[in-house]
């Protein structure tokens, strides 16, 4: 007969908090201090930064890897490296996954995968966001092809959730390999500055491979998929900053794609007309100037978040609101390559685009194009195949749809930008508006070419031209007439006209033929 007590049900509690209280330590102090001195915050306290106070849920904390190899039975942590939940951010339901690179490096394994899945099944189900906050070592090498199964778990889902629910991702630390993908399926990467690396193949295995030496900031740091890749839709300065602008991005979104966004009260007054518009075209319509400025002094308290600010300027995307209601921009950058559309352009435009429609974020066009970006490069880099998306995206959004031309809208780029014709439910146009196939120049060095070389004086003969074309061209009034452009605007009343177009197409439905899918030329 044993004689061994029972535990008391004040030695289980006991249990259980102790038990708490090791998972919360994740890999330990010692490693809780190394990271600190990284710079970063450990997994629990970004969710802490993160969420209300007090709404965090921690679910599957005492999960644990199920692995034997090279000595890894004898090496478990609660909760296997990331730690998963619920909670709220500003009162709403939110799902959140942090990698907690205390434990193997963050390094993914079969049981950490099927966390973050179980996570994710639930954010579908309930329809509420999905946050990664990456940082990790990839995937777990000691479990060999059942980390690469969980990564591919955890893809199959960021698939399924994407344009059901939004799903932002942080990277807060390393994240390499296929690792990568998991944040780029899904609708917003932050990265933040120095600290976070994304990329396929490290430094070392370049090397060796293709003898290239480079760093991993030059390779995949920050800047570079700011700047370079268009990886990232973000940079911040620091982890806090990070955590703000997925609340930032929050608060314009809808929990899933069948609710709409939110709608915040706002003290600007949405009849306010501003004269500051009157004088932003320069009068030489070849000068550059901000469209930024324009966008400030229409939108309420001229709040903008702009999504990748340095990747392909020439487009200027990002989210904002009119009266309350969140909107997305997309609007030429004259200071930019006179705002002329390319490939980096086309792409970030098509995919902003496309994330409004898939949430019923209505999309405000800002036109001013002198058309598609000429050369070798372009035409061999496949402009073609990548402007498509653009004016894919554009045909194929169903949510309102209001452009205002504020000056050039010429050639194919003119049909891409939201035009009456990819489906524009009300087009505004500035008195400032030209609306033609070319700009004067091209278009009378093609038509009076013979004319211009037999003129005594062939300067002044194109001169005389160019005027007469853009009189009878370089307005907005011949489209205006033909009921492509329903109402030329003062600029003044940019506001008011934007937000009355915007209040009436509030209860917009197009339906679009039934398909299984579409076929955007990727
Ligand atoms: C298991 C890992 C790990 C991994 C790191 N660790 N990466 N354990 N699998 N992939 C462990 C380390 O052994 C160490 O354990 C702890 O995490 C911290 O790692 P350190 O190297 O000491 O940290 P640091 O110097 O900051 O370097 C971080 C790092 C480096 C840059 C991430 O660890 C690294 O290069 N790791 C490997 C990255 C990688 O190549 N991953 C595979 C990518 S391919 P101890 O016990 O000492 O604390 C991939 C394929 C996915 O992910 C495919 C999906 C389809």
């Amino acid at each position: 007969m044993s004689t061994a007590k029972e535990p008391s049900v004040d030695d289980k509690n006991r249990q259980l908090r102790r038990l708490r209280e090791e998972a919360e330590l994740g890999g330990g102090e010692k490693r809780i201090e190394a990271q600190h001195k990284k710079g970063k915050f450990t997994a629990r306290e970004r969710i802490k930064l993160l969420l209300d106070p007090d709404s965090f849920m921690e679910l599957d904390q005492f999960v644990v890897h199920q692995c034997a190899e090279l000595g890894m039975a004898e090496r478990k942590a609660l909760g296997d490296g990331v730690v998963t939940g619920y909670g709220t951010i500003d009162g709403r339901l939110i799902y959140v996954f942090s990698q907690d690179f205390t434990v193997f490096g963050g390094s993914l394994g079969e049981m950490f995968a099927r966390k973050v899945c179980k996570l994710m099944d639930l954010a579908l189900k309930v329809g509420a966001p999905v946050i990664g906050l990456n940082d990790s070592g990839g995937a777990r090498i000691q479990e060999g092809v059942a980390s690469l199964a969980g990564y591919g778990d955890i893809f199959f889902r960021n698939v399924m959730a994407s344009g059901v629910v939004p799903q932002i991702s942080a990277i807060m630390g390393p994240c390499a390999g296929g690792a990568v993908y998991s944040p780029a399926l899904t609708d917003f990467t932050i990265m933040v500055d120095k600290t976070s690396h994304m990329f396929i193949t490290g430094p070392q295995v370049i090397k060796s491979v293709v003898g290239q030496k480079v760093s991993f900031e030059e390779l995949g740091g920050a800047l570079v998929h700011s700047q370079t890749s268009g990886v990232t839709h973000f940079i911040a300065k620091d982890e806090e900053h990070c955590i703000q602008i997925i609340k930032q991005l929050l608060g314009y979104l809808p929990s899933n794609y069948l609710e709409n966004p939110p709608i915040r009260e706002t003290h600007d007054d949405p009849n306010r007309t501003d004269e500051g518009l009157a004088v932003i075209i320069p009068n030489d319509p070849d000068k550059p100037y901000d469209i930024k400025e324009v966008i400030s002094l229409v939108v309420d308290n001229g709040e903008f978040l702009e999504i990748q600010p340095l990747w392909a300027p020439n487009i200027v995307i990002g989210l904002t609101r009119l009266n309350g209601r969140a909107i997305g921009i997309v609007a030429n950058q004259p200071s930019y390559y006179a705002g002329a559309l390319d490939i980096n352009s086309s792409v970030k435009g098509g995919r902003f685009v496309r994330f409004c429609d898939a949430f019923n974020i209505p999309i405000i066009t800002f036109v001013d194009v002198p058309g598609f970006l000429p050369g070798l490069e372009q035409e061999h880099g496949g402009i073609i195949r990548h402007g498509s998306k653009l004016l894919y995206a554009y045909c194929e959004a169903t949510v309102p749809k209001i452009t205002l031309i504020v000056r050039k809208a010429y050639g194919g780029a003119y049909d891409v930008m939201g035009s009456k014709h990819s489906g524009g439910d009300i087009n505004y146009a500035w008195p400032t508006a030209e609306i033609a196939v070319m700009g004067p120049h091209g278009a009378i060095n093609i038509i009076f070419r013979k004319e211009i070389e037999k003129a005594k004086n062939p300067n002044k003969k194109r001169g005389e031209l160019v005027a007469e074309y853009r009189k009878r061209f370089a307005n907005p009034y011949t489209a205006a007439q033909k009921g492509y452009i329903d109402e030329v605007i003062e600029p003044t009343e940019t506001r008011p006209k934007l937000i009355s177009a915007l209040e009436m197409l509030a209860t917009k439905r197009e339906p679009r033929p039934m398909k299984k899918h579409a076929n955007i030329p990727l």
